[in-house]
Parts: structure tokens; sequence; C-alpha cells
């Protein structure tokens, strides 16, 4: 069966179930289960934020609250999935937000590719693989025959192991245009899947923006809208690793609506758009 395109649909909080205020107690409980169920760190995460959309997730799952909905968690993988998924959000499309792709390749992407004898890309957070395959189809029209690596991660595996097959619906491709998909992709069914040339830049791998070591150096890191739910101190910190994972003139590309205040103190410099550059 295919899978449906996950869209921007915001969790529909039911009119008739409000969220509850934050119960530090039953916080901590519905953390502690994440944890060990998931093997999600909550901790660097704003719970305000997150109590509210787990409280959502339990009311439209027809459940009174948080503590109900771990109970049932522990036993239903695919309740267990939907809630991994609701916690991580992972959204996502091909060239999504196409205008700041579009400054990407002109004042960095292709400057580095036809400069570098090699280039080096991140792609952390990389949800269903839409964001390293939108790179690997780039780095492929600009130059067919610079080598380039592209390190594809996420927290979450499933969706890691979904993106790995490079297979998407009619409706995930909307971003690719039709050049685009005869030149990388071919037909398998009524879906599509990206060519050997393009997974033969792409490595995939499990890795925890919170928790793992940065590997290093990077030409270009992209990480957008993934650390809209962490907290402040987590997201300074998280960006200080870029900084010392990005080689000096290293790009750091963000989310449309992302920005780093006071960014110098994490050693970037500003660099239009969403960019930041290591100086
Ligand atoms: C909204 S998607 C963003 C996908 C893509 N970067 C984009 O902009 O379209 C957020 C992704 O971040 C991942 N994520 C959330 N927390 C993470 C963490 N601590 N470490 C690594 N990935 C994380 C989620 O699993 C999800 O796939």
């Amino acid at each position: 069966m295919e899978t449906p395109p996950r869209t921007l649909r915001p969790i529909v909080m039911p009119t008739f179930a409000p969220a509850p205020d934050l119960d530090p107690e039953a916080y901590d409980r519905m953390a502690r289960s994440v944890r060990a169920l998931l093997g999600i760190d909550l901790s660097q995460y704003k719970p305000a934020q997150v109590w509210r959309r787990v409280n959502g997730f339990a009311s439209a799952k027809g459940l009174p609250d948080a503590d109900a909905l771990v109970a049932k968690v522990q036993h239903d993988a695919e309740l267990r999935q939907a809630f991994l998924d609701m916690l991580t959000i992972n959204v996502s499309e091909f060239f999504r937000n196409v205008e700041a792709w579009d400054a990407l390749v002109a004042q960095f992407l292709r400057p580095m590719l036809l400069a570098q004898l090699s280039v080096r890309i991140w792609s952390a957070g990389c949800s269903l693989g839409y964001e390293p395959f939108t790179l690997a189809m780039l780095a492929r029209e600009i130059a067919p025959h610079t080598p380039v690596k592209i390190m594809a991660t996420d927290l979450d595996d499933t969706i890691l192991s979904r993106a790995r097959t490079g297979n998407y619906t009619e409706a995930q491709m909307a971003g690719v245009s039709p050049s685009r998909r005869a030149r990388f992709f071919r037909n398998v069914g009524s879906n599509w899947e990206a060519k050997p040339e393009l997974q033969a830049l792409i490595t995939w791998k499990r890795h925890d923006l919170l928790r793992d070591p940065y590997e290093r150096p990077y030409d270009l890191i992209c990480c957008r809208n993934v650390v809209i739910y962490f907290t402040e101190a987590a997201k300074v910190d998280l960006y200080k690793r870029f900084c010392d994972a990005l080689r000096p003139g290293g790009v750091l590309f963000l989310g449309a609506t992302e920005s780093i205040p006071n960014v110098r103190n994490v050693g970037l410099l500003p660099a239009g758009l969403t960019f930041y550059k290591r100086p």
C-alpha cells in the first residue's frame, strides 16, 4: 500500500480538550518513559511545547492524558511509531523553500563545487531524505564529476530506513520537475526511485544531534527545521558544535524561519538569508 505523503498539517487540538497546564511530575514521568521507550532525551526540548503536543496527540487518539498515552504506547507498536513521528515531526519535501535553495546554489554551492577538488556536506535531521537527495541532484547538475559526499543523519531509525530506499510516491515528488525526474529517478510501479547516481553520493546514519559526537570537517551543514523545540541553551550548544564541525569558510544552512541570535557568540558570521559562515 502507498504511504500517504506527510503534510504540513498541524496537530488539531479538539476544542473540548484544551491542553492542560504543565504538570511537572506528570511531565517527568512522560519524559522518563519517552527516554526508555524511544531513546529520546527530552531534557533539552522546550517543556511547554512538548507538553502541548503530547496532550494534543493523546486527545487525538481518544486518550485522557499523557499517562494513558504512555501506557498504551508500551504495548502498541503502531502507536509507538506514530508517537515518535509526532515528537520528532518529520515533515519535509524536495527543494523545501525553493528560494533558499536558489540562494544556496548561487552564493555557496556552485562556487564550492566548481572551485574545490571535493565537497563534504552534512544533512542533519534529514527525515525521509528529501534534503540529501535535493543536495545530490544539485551537485550532479552543477558539477557532474566533482567528488561529493553527503552525510545524511536523523534520530529516527524508521524514517532513515525509508529514506535509504530513495522511493517516493507521486505526491511526495511534487517539488521535482519533470526534467529532474527523468534524469535522476526511475519509475517503480506507481512510485519513483532515486537512481544509483544519486544514491552513491549519500551515506545514511542514525545520529542524535543532542547526544552523539559530530564528525568534521564539512564544507556545508544543512540543519533545517530540526531544532524548533530544542531549548535555547541546547540550540546555542548545537550551533557551537556545528561551527567546530565546519571547515574555515564553511557554511551553515538553516530553515526559512530560523536564525541565530548573538551569532558571533557561537563563532559564526551571518552570511545572508538563513546562512552562516565559519570565519
Ligand atoms: C521537520 S524534519 C526536517 C527535515 C528537513 N531538514 C527539512 O527541513 O525539510 C525534522 C527532522 O529532525 C529529526 N530530529 C529531531 N530531533 C533530532 C535530534 N535530536 N537529532 C537528530 N535528528 C533529529 C526528526 O526525526 C525529523 O526527521
